[in-house]
């Protein structure tokens, strides 16, 4: 297990150049689903000059407003997305057996869609890697508040960089106004989490920023599996 020294007041660019002095740039990369978080990162990355992959795993279940931000960004920043696609027949038997929208009519539906289309996927790239950088954060759920700057998970085998631990909401808005950073434009339109198309909803005012997503569950289940069981 690495050492990495993070102190509590430490800021995020220096958590993302600790990491890349002791992995290589080819054993650690961005995983980014285009939110708000991932692309702060993104920008920071580029700000830092540091040479990084990045890795979007398409669901196939994406907003077409997710895939016009990743254009942008790819322009902005002259970067090239690793996209990370489910298998092919895993999807063509979950449609034959389950079909469309299996994921509304039951938890253990909506996770084994989550497994097919997201976490298998992911365990493909997680073998070429020895660090990813995520966009979590403490605030985004209950199940997320005891998250560190840097986590080793025993299950994939690879440590977990999340920069933006500490981060308040309004901490990455303003980064994402005051750096002119593009973002997607659903944001606008009050969505705040951001992931496949069926399962998000915009959050109402007062409402926790997560409850979008798969608004028809119990907030406890709230995960996909990619980075709480
Ligand atoms: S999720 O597990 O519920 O989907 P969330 O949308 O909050 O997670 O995203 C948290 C972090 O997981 C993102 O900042 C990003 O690092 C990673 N992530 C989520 N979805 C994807 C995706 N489709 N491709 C790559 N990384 C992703
Ligand atoms: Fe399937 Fe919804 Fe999970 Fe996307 S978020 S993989 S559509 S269940």
């Amino acid at each position: 297990m690495k050492e990495f020294n993070i102190s509590k007041n430490i800021k995020a660019e220096e958590i993302l150049k600790k990491v890349f002095e002791n992995f290589s740039d080819e054993e650690i990369a961005l995983s980014s689903s285009l939110s708000y978080e991932d692309q702060v990162l993104t920008d920071m990355l580029y700000k830092l000059r540091i040479h990084f992959r990045v890795f979007m795993i398409d669901t196939g279940r994406h907003f077409q407003e997710t895939y016009d931000v990743m254009q942008k960004t790819i322009e902005k920043y002259n970067i090239q997305y690793e996209t990370v696609f489910p298998n092919a027949e895993d999807v063509e038997n979950l449609l034959k057996e389950k079909g469309p929208n299996s994921f509304y009519e039951s938890v253990e539906n909506r996770k084994h869609c989550c497994y097919i289309r997201k976490v298998k996927p992911a365990q493909r790239i997680f073998t070429t890697l020895d660090a990813m950088i995520t966009g979590l954060r403490r605030e985004q759920s209950n199940l997320r508040n005891n998250l560190e700057a840097i986590e080793y998970d025993e299950n994939t085998k690879i440590y977990k960089i999340n920069p933006l631990y500490n981060w308040t909401s309004q901490m990455v808005i303003d980064y994402i106004k005051t750096n002119k950073v593009p973002y997607n434009i659903l944001h606008d339109k009050g969505y705040f989490s951001i992931g496949c198309m069926p399962c998000t909803t915009p959050v109402k005012e007062g409402e926790d920023i997560r409850a979008g997503r798969w608004r028809w569950e119990n907030a406890t289940h709230k995960e996909c599996g990619l980075h709480i069981k």
